[in-house]
């Protein structure tokens, strides 16, 4: 009997115990007639169900604390809750649904700082933690809650890092190493393979840019390629762009200048992948070296300036796809295998933490020496 209640139970515990109790309820009921029941055997069924009932209720309290079964019921039932402390630039957008947006169950975002006592992980971003100070962060901190330190610039735009070893329990950045990978985008791959079309293309190269400072490599790139070929400025010092949208003033170029402000380990930002993917255009990056955007995306995806000894050279190979229409095409083969994700900011990031939470388990961590790590 003992061998099979524990069968059961690894099965569904209330299984167990509902077996349990029949099996009790039987055994006293076989003991007594129905017709014809004297006094005494009235009471040995009443004590005999008493006692069945007290067990079941017992053995269904004690199965409770199990940890196999607590844990289960924690991680699969309760919420978790995730707090931004700073809305990221003092946007307040609603933080969305993660299972309708993301396919991620039972989270509970907010932004409402009454309820961080509650909260499993409380997200700081660091642009607006280095604008508020660190004394503006919670005077009380559970033991289990985790603090995530979210930062989505590169190192040479993220002033203040060295006032912060030994806050955080998590880092949330671009970097593959963070505790929370969210990069700027992401392929996924397709069930089934996708027609190739592509938008008609009757302009050359783009380029949009809002913070233009000539002493950027990418600014000092862009004055020797355009001694070689038109290239079309948007932004700030530049163009208009079509209706206010990048995507579609972008489709009609064949190549986009995909420059990243600054040179750093995994920092690959919308410039490639909203810029000139959601564009279906080819991009010419600037940014970490070829081996690290081929961690990312298909090595047939994109055009490196590293891949040239010059800017003339670059743009003689530009020149040259832009009068060999299967050559350049080429360089969208890969698409028929996947779609291209733009990470949304910021209720992905805050699904992200919340499903990490769920995979994490009780494991502590304290980030010790966060700008020794970022810089690096
Ligand atoms: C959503 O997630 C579940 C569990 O992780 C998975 O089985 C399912 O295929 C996912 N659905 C979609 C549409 O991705
Ligand atoms: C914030 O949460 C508190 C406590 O849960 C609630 O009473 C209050 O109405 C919430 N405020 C907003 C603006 O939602
Ligand atoms: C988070 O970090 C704090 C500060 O070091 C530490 O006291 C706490 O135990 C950590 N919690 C988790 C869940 O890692």
């Amino acid at each position: 009997m003992g061998f099979i209640f524990n069968t059961l139970y690894q099965l569904d515990p209330k299984i167990a115990v509902l077996v349990g109790f029949l099996f009790g309820l039987t055994l006293t009921a076989s003991e007594v007639v129905p017709e014809n029941l004297p006094r005494r055997q009235w009471r040995v069924l009443a004590a005999g169900l008493t006692c069945c009932t007290v067990l079941a209720l017992y053995a269904a309290s004690s199965l409770q604390d199990l940890p196999l079964l607590r844990r289960h019921r924690d991680e699969e039932d309760e919420p978790l809750s995730v707090l931004l402390w700073w809305e990221p630039f003092g946007s307040s957008r609603p933080l969305g649904d993660c299972r309708a947006r993301f396919n991620i169950s039972g989270c509970s975002l907010s932004a409402n700082r009454s309820r961080q006592q509650e909260a499993h992980a409380v997200l700081f971003h660091h642009r607006d933690l280095i604008l508020h100070g660190p004394e503006h962060l919670p005077w009380v901190r559970p033991p289990a809650q985790r603090w995530v330190w979210m930062n989505f610039e590169s190192p040479s735009h993220s002033p203040g890092l060295h006032s912060l070893a030994g806050i955080f329990n998590w880092t949330m950045s671009y970097r593959v190493d963070s505790d929370v990978f969210v990069p700027y985008g992401y392929l996924r791959a397709r069930r089934t393979p996708a027609h190739l079309s592509l938008p008609a293309k009757t302009k050359l190269v783009a380029w949009v840019i809002s913070n233009w400072n000539e002493e950027h490599a990418r600014v000092r790139y862009f004055h020797q390629l355009k001694k070689y070929l038109p290239i079309d400025v948007y932004g700030a010092q530049g163009l208009e762009l079509k209706d206010d949208s990048v995507v579609k003033t972008i489709s009609e170029y064949k190549f986009y200048l995909a420059f990243e402000n600054s040179q750093h380990p995994d920092y690959i930002t919308e410039k490639l992948w909203r810029n000139a993917f959601k564009s279906r255009t080819v991009p010419i990056v600037l940014g970490p070296p070829r081996s690290n955007y081929e961690l990312f995306v298909p090595a047939n995806s994109f055009i490196h300036v590293d891949d040239f000894a010059s800017p003339a050279h670059l743009a003689i190979y530009l020149k040259f796809l832009d009068k060999n229409k299967n050559r350049y095409r080429r360089y969208f083969a890969w698409r028929k295998r996947y779609d291209v994700q733009v990470t949304s900011f910021w209720d992905e990031h805050c699904c992200r933490v919340c499903e990490a939470i769920r995979t994490a388990g009780h494991q502590r961590k304290t980030v010790q020496n966060l700008a020794h790590w970022f810089e690096s």
